[in-house]
């Protein structure tokens, strides 16, 4: 029982954590910070905050500067590697394609599910706040973070 209190109090916080005054973000609309050895990407888009893990699940590919659309009526950064297309509020992986089943196949938007980690963010009195996400598992996007993650993206 100390152990395992021990090592709960051993996790990292997740924050929430200051990450710059409201203004500046908006301004900037794409922001990188490291919190708890995590490289994250904040972005302004359309008077909403939206923070996601920096590194595309895929393949590593660098999110900050991919397009953002609106794709099946959701906001997704696409990114600029291979153009893999992420929802910016939940991570969620889409594709478009066609259903072999279906007599006259129309393309389509599927989902491959959560992929992207992605953050909360907070606004208090003109300052910006991040909460990472601890929830759900592992997710692809983990696999890029980190010193191990570095690693494998100079390999990808
Ligand atoms: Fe992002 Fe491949 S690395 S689509």
């Amino acid at each position: 029982c100390e152990d395992r209190a021990m090592e709960e109090n051993e996790q990292p916080t997740g924050g929430p954590y200051f990450v710059g005054k409201k203004d500046e973000l908006i301004e900037a609309k794409r922001s990188f910070r490291t919190l708890e050895d995590r490289d994250i990407l904040i972005i302004h888009h359309q008077g909403v905050f939206y923070a996601l893990d920096s590194y595309c699940y895929h393949a590593g590919g660098l999110l900050q500067n991919g397009d953002i659309e609106e794709l099946n009526g959701r906001l997704c950064i696409i990114c600029p590697k291979h153009k893999y297309k992420i929802t910016l509020a939940e991570g969620e992986s889409l594709y478009k394609a066609n259903d072999p089943r279906d007599p006259q196949p129309v393309p389509r938007w599927y989902s491959k599910g959560m992929k992207q980690r992605t953050h909360t963010v907070t606004e208090i009195n003109g300052e910006v706040f991040v909460k990472l996400s601890k929830s759900q598992g592992w997710l692809e996007s983990d696999f890029f973070q980190g010193e191990k993650g570095k690693l494998e993206r100079a390999k990808a």
